[in-house]
């Protein structure tokens, strides 16, 4: 199939609007009333955009609605069409393609899911954090992705971008799951026999959505953020036989999580936008950009109590690199966690609240920290699917928030031998220290959930 969708319908309608989204949110299940957000909403029905699937059933034509939420500039998708509608898989993905037309760079995703893990339970709110797609035709085929800013041959690996859906779960206290999304073609459910082969097959959820809009977005690099929201026992797990009234009321009990989840993310991603590149830059933009970045020293230390397990805090010290002058002290304490972690959170912490590129020098007395990168413990581990051996390698959560906090600056580890004498090491020790003894304690739900 030839798409013939201008480039200029975008640009109109882009001025016409007279807003640049940062971010898509398709308005899946649980997650219609984020529309009832947008301030300043301008609604443009996917009839007068060229190309776009419009559904054929009265009321549920669908409409595109810009505007901006908690002050980032966004575009919503209230309405999509599905494979098994019988729409072809170009269709099902073409908004994708017209949503990187219009200079979007994160997609969030929602869906509503059977849950195959145990434990899950209908409520369970899951990130998505890989798929597996079963039997779901491809939706590259006979689409020019180049022309789009893709390739045609696409990694499929890291799809899915968790981290900020992560942090915001983590600072909006609501409690999340991380698993394995499969997308089926539906639209009937499954048989027990097919979820149990699923389960063997490392499915945590399953649904009828989702898989196919991320892929796409992942070979336009757009960055996908997506959540389940477990309705159902999957079939042949609970009692009873599935339907898809019991699907709708258990999305709608999750709303308001859910939509508290995508507020906190949209902030996220309003305070990280324009840090790491969605695409490679050139040789010469990364070196022109070099030239601008601040220079910054950030000094860190974790303290736990009786490790593992104890309470624990970090502590952090930004300075600028040039006047020498401290730009921000931070800590935070933790109920229940281990010193490495706290190692790590405190690097983690001080890179996260530089907001724009920086070149930045970490000096950590951690050897965990300082070694896994100038040691390339890290590299091996990364190519070793996160094995160290046979063991698989601890703390995976924080490595990963670490390297996707790092993108956006040029980091050098440099270790300090502890209680050296070094009075920024010695102070981020006080504020460790503190933060273990005196809190206030949040928890380390990634530790927490780690243990069961
Ligand atoms: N299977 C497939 N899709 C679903 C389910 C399910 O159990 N629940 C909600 N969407």
């Amino acid at each position: 199939m030839i798409e013939n969708s201008s480039f200029l319908d975008c640009d109109e309608l882009l001025k016409a609007v007279r807003i640049k989204p940062l971010a898509a949110i398709v308005l899946g299940s649980g997650l219609g009333k984020l529309a009832d957000d947008i301030e300043d909403p301008v609604v443009i029905p996917y009839a007068r955009l060229s190309g776009f699937p419009v559904s054929t059933v009265e009321g549920h034509e669908g409409s595109l609605i810009f505007g901006k939420v908690d002050g980032v500039p966004v575009v919503c998708m209230k309405g999509r069409v599905h494979y098994y509608e019988g729409y072809s898989m170009q269709q099902v993905t073409y908004p994708v393609r017209f949503l990187k037309r219009l200079g979007v760079e994160h997609l969030i995703l929602t869906n509503a899911a059977g849950g195959i893990r145990a434990g899950f339970r209908p409520g369970t709110l899951m990130i998505v954090e890989d798929h597996i797609s079963s039997f779901v035709p491809s939706p590259f085929g006979g689409i020019p992705v180049e022309d789009y800013g893709g390739t045609q041959f696409v990694d499929m690996s890291g799809i899915y971008t968790t981290e900020i859906l992560r942090r915001a779960a983590e600072q909006e206290q609501i409690q999340v799951e991380q698993g394995i999304y499969l997308q089926t073609t539906g639209p009937g459910y499954e048989t027990p026999a097919e979820i149990r082969m699923y389960r063997t097959m490392g499915a945590d959820a399953v649904g009828m959505s989702t898989t196919v809009e991320a892929a796409m977005a992942h070979a336009l690099k757009l960055k996908v953020h997506a959540v389940s929201c477990i309705t159902n026992p999957a079939a042949g797990l609970g009692e009873g036989k599935l339907s898809h009234e019991e699907v709708k009321i258990a999305a709608a009990e999750a709303s308001d999580r859910l939509l508290r989840l995508v507020h906190r993310a949209l902030q996220l991603i309003g305070q990280t936008a324009g840090d790491a590149p969605v695409t490679e830059p050139s040789v010469e933009k990364k070196e022109a950009s070099a030239i601008q970045k601040k220079k910054v020293l950030l000094y860190t230390d974790g303290s736990a109590r009786s490790n593992p397990d104890g309470p624990g805090g970090y502590g952090s010290v930004l300075m600028d690199a040039d006047s020498k002058e401290v730009i921000r002290e931070l800590s935070q304490g933790y109920q229940k966690t281990t010193n490495n972690r706290m190692e790590l959170m405190a690097v983690i912490a001080g890179l996260e609240f530089l907001k724009d590129p920086c070149i930045v020098d970490v000096y950590s007395d951690s050897q965990y920290v300082v070694n896994s990168f100038e040691k390339k413990w890290l590299e091996n581990w990364i190519r070793n699917n996160w094995m160290r051996g046979k063991e698989p390698v601890k703390n995976v959560d924080l490595w990963k928030k670490l390297l996707f906090v790092m993108e956006s600056h040029q980091v050098t580890f440099h270790w300090v031998k502890g209680h050296a004498g070094n009075p920024m090491n010695e102070r981020c020790d006080e504020l460790a220290t503190y933060a273990a003894d005196h809190g206030p304690w949040i928890a380390d739900t990634a530790y927490i959930e780690s243990l069961k």
